[in-house]
């Protein structure tokens, strides 16, 4: 039986195993041996997926150095820490469905996108506005074969591990860097090589086009690009009408945009991970739906701009872009029993509808007119 030898260098003695054909041999180091029955080919990805229990011994080398370093009025930060291996814990748990739930909300976008486009995903050149950490859109538009760059404020940049570290430790401090850098090993990376394995990506991560940029101050000349997307982002911009006038310069004549937010005035729009996953989709704990909007007891560190369906709404038409489709999800039936009489007679006195309160998520598309 012929077999492949691949240069693997790993950072000291990994067991290892990989989703494409057997292993038959695992060294300390040098090559891994694997058989080519499933017709691997040349240049072929190979996902290697570290074990469990080499990732928690790796963790803690890089983590304890960090913790130690901790003073006591970096208190707040080490909360952060244990709320980001918490984090990890869940999500590592929930590995499958996570990259089920990132595989939809991909295929999600291509699908409202798809009606709109000006010209073939293929060799089409499209932006990933907050491709964030795991990066789900922008492999899933290379996987179509586009020409992907992401920005982000704050992204993973696939491979640059100490790149990541320092930016974050210049930007946030050490507590956030290391966090970060134990969710980016742990959690974000395992992900994004199993979603590139799943939609058919057969490059490195590392090889992704991925930028530290603010959506308002995109750098990249006027007409630039036949699509863009953005997951879960329009929620957390700070500066909406500086944002559509960028996003109306970089797009080329009639190119579409899908803008998706995950909607502030809906049960978890307070986004907080305890009761919610990373759909906005409700997990049990401890916090009230809507706690936000009512007690809130439990904020979060993260930047909310708090706008509601309509406002979203009057910043696009105030905006030199085109409202192709609007897509306010419905609730599901377990939404609908969530908002009893009593919570919505106390928030709709506060200012929501009641179609504010029960749309979790909200899918714009925009177009740059012809004459534009
Ligand atoms: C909830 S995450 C979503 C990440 C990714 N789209 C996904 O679905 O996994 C929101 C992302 O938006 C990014 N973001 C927020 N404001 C931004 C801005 N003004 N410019 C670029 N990215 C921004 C954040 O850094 C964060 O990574």
């Amino acid at each position: 039986m012929p077999a492949i030898g691949l240069a693997w260098r790993p950072l000291n003695a990994l067991k290892t195993r990989t989703q494409y054909g057997n292993l038959t041999g695992i060294r300390r180091s040098g090559d891994l041996r694997i058989d080519a029955r499933r017709g691997l080919q040349a240049g072929e990805t190979i996902c290697v997926e570290l074990r469990r229990w080499t990732l928690l011994r790796k963790t803690w080398k890089y983590l304890l150095p960090a913790l130690r370093k901790i003073r006591p009025k970096d208190g707040l930060p080490a909360m952060g820490l244990l709320r980001t291996l918490g984090y990890i814990r869940q999500r590592r748990r929930d590995m499958a469905e996570e990259l089920a739930r990132q595989r939809s909300y991909c295929d999600l976008e291509l699908e409202l996108l798809a009606p709109h486009l000006t010209r073939p995903l293929q060799g089409s050149r499209a932006l990933d506005i907050g491709c964030g950490q795991m990066l789900p859109m922008l492999i899933g538009l290379n996987a179509q074969g586009c020409e992907a760059t992401g920005i982000d404020l704050d992204p993973y940049l696939p491979g640059q591990h100490s790149a990541n570290f320092w930016r974050r430790r210049r930007e946030g401090g050490l507590a956030s860097a290391a966090s970060a850098a134990v969710r980016n090993i742990a959690v974000d990376d395992q992900i994004g090589r199993r979603l590139a394995v799943e939609l058919g990506y057969r490059k490195p991560l590392k090889s992704l086009d991925v930028r530290v940029m603010n959506v308002c101050a995109l750098d990249f000349p006027d007409n630039t690009f036949d699509l863009m997307t953005s997951l879960a982002v329009f929620e957390h911009i700070e500066d909406m009408p500086g944002t559509l006038r960028e996003i109306h310069r970089a797009l080329k004549p009639g190119a579409p945009a899908c803008l998706h937010a995950h909607l502030f005035a809906s049960f978890t729009g307070g986004h907080n991970c305890d009761i919610m996953d990373t759909s906005g989709r409700h997990i049990g704990g401890e916090v009230d739906c809507w706690d936000h909007l009512r007690a809130n007891r439990h904020t979060v560190p993260v930047y909310l701009n708090k706008l509601k369906l309509a406002e979203f709404r009057q910043l696009i038409e105030d905006s030199p872009l085109e409202l192709a489709a609007w897509h306010a999800h419905p609730p599901s039936e377990s939404d609908l029993k969530r908002l009893t009489p009593e919570i919505e007679t106390e928030l709709t006195a506060k200012g929501y509808t009641r179609e504010d309160l029960l749309t979790t998520s909200l899918h714009m598309i925009v177009r740059k007119p012809q004459a534009g």
